[in-house]
């Protein structure tokens, strides 16, 4: 119960790494709001989460790109559970592969709003109800936002832009003692990798390629990078801050 009767915000907690944070929060006691935009599926799930238990779960509609919309969020959350002691800004999309000179501005700034701004909002709106629990904020940034991507360069500007603002705000709220630290997934077994896997020729050998990339021979699980989260918002890492821990399997091993 390492996250009894604490609050957290999961944006994207309703499906893929997202749902696997909420899920392991709410199995350690705590009570976590869901911020995405399809409602069904986030309001099913938060229901499955609190019959679940021990902890809880409400589903809030939201489009994290639409600032009015997060920060609304945000405040209703707090206000719904009385505090708050953890954001994961983990709301985000990689988009198909395309070479640079098809990527339009337009496009960058869509996939900077989603991936990059929102995550930037959602630290500073959640700033003054963390100040008050002295909580820690985690970005989901990406492995590729260091290793880069061949046809991904939007996706793995964003990426990086994360790490940048992980780094620089911790150094800014340490002496508050609220910590910020970033995860960086490699390859996980999401809807978003089978959505990706889906735009290709054959997409259950594209799966196997990329399970294969990893040491252990297989993707991580949503729960696995869920229990890293926790870890990160727990006491047990309370010299943590500023990190982007490499969670990827040891795919980046043995060049
Ligand atoms: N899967 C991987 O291998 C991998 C690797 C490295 C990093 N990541 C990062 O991990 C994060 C989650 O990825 P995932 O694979 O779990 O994705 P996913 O399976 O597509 O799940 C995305 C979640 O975010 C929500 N979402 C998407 N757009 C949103 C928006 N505009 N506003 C609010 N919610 C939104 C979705 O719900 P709705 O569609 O209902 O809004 C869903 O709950 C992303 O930031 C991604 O870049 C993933």
């Amino acid at each position: 119960m390492r996250f009894h009767d604490k609050a957290v915000i999961v944006t994207g907690g309703s499906k893929g790494i997202g749902a696997g944070c909420a899920k392991v929060f709410c199995e350690e006691g705590g009570l976590a709001a869901i911020l995405a935009r399809g409602r069904e599926t986030g309001e099913r799930y938060a229901a499955e989460l609190t019959a679940r238990g021990p902890g809880r779960a409400i589903f809030f509609q939201c489009d994290v790109s639409q600032p009015e919309q997060l920060t609304a969020a945000i405040d209703r959350a707090a206000e719904e559970f009385g505090r708050l002691d953890c954001i994961i800004n983990n709301a985000g999309w990689h988009p198909p592969a395309t070479r640079i000179e098809d990527t339009s501005l337009e496009d960058l700034d869509r996939l900077i709003r989603l991936n990059f701004t929102s995550t930037f909002l959602g630290c500073r709106h959640a700033l003054p109800h963390l100040r008050k629990t002295k909580g820690t904020i985690i970005n989901m940034s990406s492995m590729v936002g260091i290793l880069g991507q061949d046809q991904a360069v939007a996706y793995c500007s964003t990426k990086a832009a994360q790490i940048g603002l992980t780094k620089a705000l911790a150094v800014e709220l340490g002496p508050e003692g609220i910590r910020v630290n970033a995860i960086l997934p490699g390859n996980v077994d999401t809807p978003m990798m089978h959505e990706w896997a889906a735009t290709l020729p054959d997409p259950k050998s594209a799966l196997q390629r990329v399970a294969a990339l990893q040491v252990f021979g297989r993707m991580a699980t949503s729960e696995e990078i869920g229990r890293i989260a926790l870890f990160l918002a727990s006491d047990d890492a309370s010299f943590l801050t500023g990190q982007a821990i490499q969670a990827e399997g040891g795919a980046s091993l043995d060049y």
